[in-house]
């Protein structure tokens, strides 16, 4: 008569119940499979880090992030809505720990409107809640957007990206005038939302 068994996972089960043997088998299986991708995911993250790969979601455009407000397209003189000569809008901000700069851009309704992008430290995240503006703004890196908003009103948009202590205090704003309004603002009121 073969030996009793106590351990109630290794008793004769039903027809179509899997034993615990082979549960443990392909758990072990699943588990191999999930760190091996865990590894090969953080060897990726590393190695983009490291040899400075990093493809941000909208477009890979480098910059110095060192020298943002000492030259080139990102300096202070340079940000907010510039007008293109084909009647659409560019938005250029710098994000910074813990403000976009800078902290309110104006456009107009049914324009294409450019979002422009960049970071002085970390990465930061630009949301426009109800349209499809969503990216990164990942330092060494240029980000670009393009859309075209449909209704005037003030967009509140928060960094959505965890930037560190002070990141749920880093909000902007977008205010989208009418289309007819926008020309007949001086050059100042249109590039940013100080009032005269
Ligand atoms: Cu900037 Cu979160």
């Amino acid at each position: 008569m073969a030996e009793p068994q106590n351990d109630p996972l290794l008793q004769p089960l039903p027809d179509g119940i899997v034993p615990a043997v082979e549960v443990a088998r392909t758990e072990k299986r699943w588990l191999i499979a999930m760190v091996s991708l865990l590894i090969i995911m953080m060897a990726v993250v590393v190695f983009s880090g490291a040899m400075g790969a990093i493809h941000p979601p909208s477009n890979v455009e480098r910059i110095d992030p060192t020298t943002l407000h000492l030259k080139g397209e990102f300096v202070e003189s340079n940000l907010g809505t510039a007008q293109e000569r084909d009647g659409s809008l560019t938005a250029r901000l710098v994000a910074e720990q813990y403000a976009w700069v800078p902290e309110c851009v104006k456009l107009a309704v049914d324009t294409p409107v450019k979002f422009r992008l960049t970071s002085t430290d970390v990465v930061h995240g630009f949301l426009l809640p109800t349209t499809n503006v969503n990216t990164m703004a990942v330092p060494g890196y240029v980000a670009e957007v393009r859309t075209r908003f449909t209704r005037p009103g003030i967009y509140r948009m928060p960094c959505n990206e965890y930037c560190g202590n002070g990141h749920h205090g880093m909000w902007a704003r977008v205010l989208v005038v009418p289309k007819q309004q926008f020309p007949t603002l001086a050059l100042t009121e249109r590039t940013s939302c100080v009032q005269q």
